[in-house]
């Protein structure tokens, strides 16, 4: 039995546990001018990993998504997933990557545990691709995802940050792309953050664009579960892979909202968008404080808002999201 239950009635299965700020790309939309530490962060270790998911777990959660920055970049990231796959209770374990090291390490992702994979990739031109991320390794990318199927997963879930003028006009590419593919590929309208203003105003552009063009191309709506987040998933009889559309400026985006976000410093955070965030670390340090830790994340998720306001045209404290794990 769930007990992150919010006033709204929306359950919380889903910690997306940042592990990391660092990142060694450079996305337009989130770190234009790559990270720069300003003092040495001391980010999460495994024993406060540990404590946090099991806290987490005893109150219900069952999936995790380990997230960054760039949480491949943690030299213990294989340990990582196994403590977390390890707490009793967890189902899941996921990950969202930019795929730089997959290739040569998601092998050893799977054998400790990892359940599912996300992938960034805003362009199948390579050009496209230097230009978005700061960094020329498509081709690298390409072979971290056909190093995961080949290691068994089933399906590689990619996210796209949709742009106009920059990717949005590659829809077919992607389309035949996914054709032989179980790919999900999800196009993430571009959200704007404390500093991506004029990126937002030039390429910010609606998922519903793509939906209609998927429409006139045959694609149709999957049922969505209780249990799934906010994308909504296009399958169509001609292609192995799918299109999934986040669309956060919909209204009702929110209503459907599963989870809960740690950043890599141990502020329990309820919305990518608009708060300062609940310190944990504290009671992180020894699993003696587990049911301090858990009266603390229940009097917290008492306040979580009904939504996000972005539509009001609210930013809330989030500069950028490598801090709290997108
Ligand atoms: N708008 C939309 N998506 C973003 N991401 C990071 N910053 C933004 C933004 N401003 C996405 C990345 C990655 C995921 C973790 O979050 O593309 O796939
Ligand atoms: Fe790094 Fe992800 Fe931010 Fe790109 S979106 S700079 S890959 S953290």
């Amino acid at each position: 039995m769930s007990k992150l239950v919010d006033q709204f009635q929306r359950k919380f299965e889903y910690l997306r546990l940042s592990v990391t700020d660092v990142c060694n790309f450079k996305c337009t939309y989130c770190l234009p001018n790559g990270y720069h530490r300003e003092h040495k962060k001391q980010f999460l270790s495994l024993v406060e990993i540990s404590n946090l998911v099991q806290g987490f777990a005893q109150l219900g959660t069952k999936k995790v998504r380990i997230t960054g920055g760039e949480p491949s970049l943690r030299r213990d990231f294989v340990d990582i997933i196994e403590t977390v796959k390890n707490t009793q209770g967890i189902e899941k374990v996921a990950t969202t990557t930019n795929g730089f090291r997959m290739a040569k390490s998601v092998a050893d992702w799977k054998a400790a545990g990892l359940d599912a994979i996300n992938v960034s990739m805003d362009s199948l031109d390579a050009n496209m691709f230097h230009q978005i991320t700061g960094e020329n390794l498509l081709t690298r990318v390409m072979a971290g995802i056909d190093a995961a199927f080949a290691a068994g997963f089933s399906q590689v879930k990619v996210n796209t940050v949709l742009m106009k003028r920059l990717n949005a006009h590659e829809l077919d590419t992607f389309l035949a792309w996914i054709k032989p593919r179980n790919i999900q590929l999800r196009f993430i309208e571009l959200m704007q953050t404390g500093d991506n203003h004029a990126l937002f105003q030039a390429h910010h552009i609606s998922g519903s664009v793509i939906m209609k063009q998927l429409i006139n191309q045959g694609w149709v709506e999957k049922v969505r579960q209780a249990t799934d987040g906010p994308a909504r998933v296009f399958c169509h009889s001609d292609y192995s892979g799918e299109i999934g559309l986040i669309m956060p400026y919909e209204s009702h985006f929110c209503d459907s909202c599963n989870r809960l976000r740690v950043s890599s410093l141990g502020r329990l955070h309820l919305c990518l968008f608009g708060e300062q965030g609940t310190e944990l670390r504290d009671l992180l340090q020894t699993s003696e404080h587990s049911e301090a830790l858990q009266q603390r994340l229940m009097e917290a998720l008492k306040t979580k808002r009904a939504s996000h306001f972005l539509q009001q045209g609210e930013l809330g404290g989030t500069v950028h999201l490598a801090s709290i794990g997108g």
